[in-house]
């Protein structure tokens, strides 16, 4: 047991995926796993340990935002030695050429702050993906036929951001898509040698004003979590 994890050494898999919503880390585990047992409930952010084609999983929610992914993702690092470990999340476009329900693969993860922040001081590190899984999932996204997008996106610690012009600049600079959660990850997996990928679905457009309907979710979130399997098992 950790701090914030109520598991079990080994109730917790190799493999991690981590959905900010807790609810969604119960849907998707009842959903794709087998077998899904709930392996914390400190919180209330849920995790679940089951089997994928027979390979061990564990899908734990991560909060929102950098500051609580950070808390998971170490001690499921450090103490749980996760060794894989994919977000699956959703995503404001940014971009006129990315659609509502589209698929992100982040390449990269551009961000102004993260906890990490202070370790490097005026350096600006830069976050990327594990390529192996990167790879495995590009080609998962394109076996299934899903619109699928591989570039830069943009970590945010704000939701409600009024700095519109560092939205333009991310904009101008080719930035897919924003959310607040992987840049942190892809820092702890480069620091402690673990494979990370960020697997998101477009759910509003910063452009268009758009938003995913409720009751389109479930299905768009669905291809999400089926290429982030696909990937940590390829
Ligand atoms: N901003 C930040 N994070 C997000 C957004 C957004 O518009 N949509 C989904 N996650």
């Amino acid at each position: 047991m950790t701090i914030h994890i109520g598991a079990a050494k080994d109730d917790i898999a190799p493999t991690v995926l981590m959905p900010g919503d807790p609810y969604r880390a119960k849907w998707a585990a009842e959903t794709f796993l087998d077998d899904a047992r709930c392996i914390n409930q400190v919180r209330g952010m849920l995790g679940f340990t089951g089997t994928w084609h027979g390979h061990p999983v564990t899908i734990q929610g991560s909060g929102m935002g950098m500051p609580s992914l950070s808390i998971y993702a170490n001690e499921l690092i450090r103490d749980y030695d996760a060794q894989t470990l994919i977000r699956i999340g959703s995503c404001g476009g940014m971009q006129d050429h990315v659609g509502i329900r589209d698929v992100i693969l982040a390449m990269t993860a551009t961000t102004l702050s993260t906890p990490s922040r202070g370790i490097f001081k005026d350096l600006n590190f830069a976050p990327c993906a594990d390529f192996g899984l990167l790879a495995a999932a590009h080609h998962a996204a394109l076996a299934k036929g899903t619109t699928t997008h591989v570039g830069g996106i943009y970590s945010s610690d704000v939701f409600y951001d009024e700095r519109a012009d560092l939205n333009d600049q991310m904009m101008r600079h080719g930035i897919l898509a924003v959310e607040m959660e992987a840049a942190e990850l892809y820092i702890l997996a480069a620091r402690y040698k673990r494979r990370a990928l960020a697997v998101l679905t477009v759910s509003d457009h910063l452009i268009t004003h758009e938003a995913l309907p409720a009751e389109d979710r479930e299905r768009s979130f669905g291809d999400m979590v089926e290429i982030a399997l696909q990937a940590a098992f390829a």
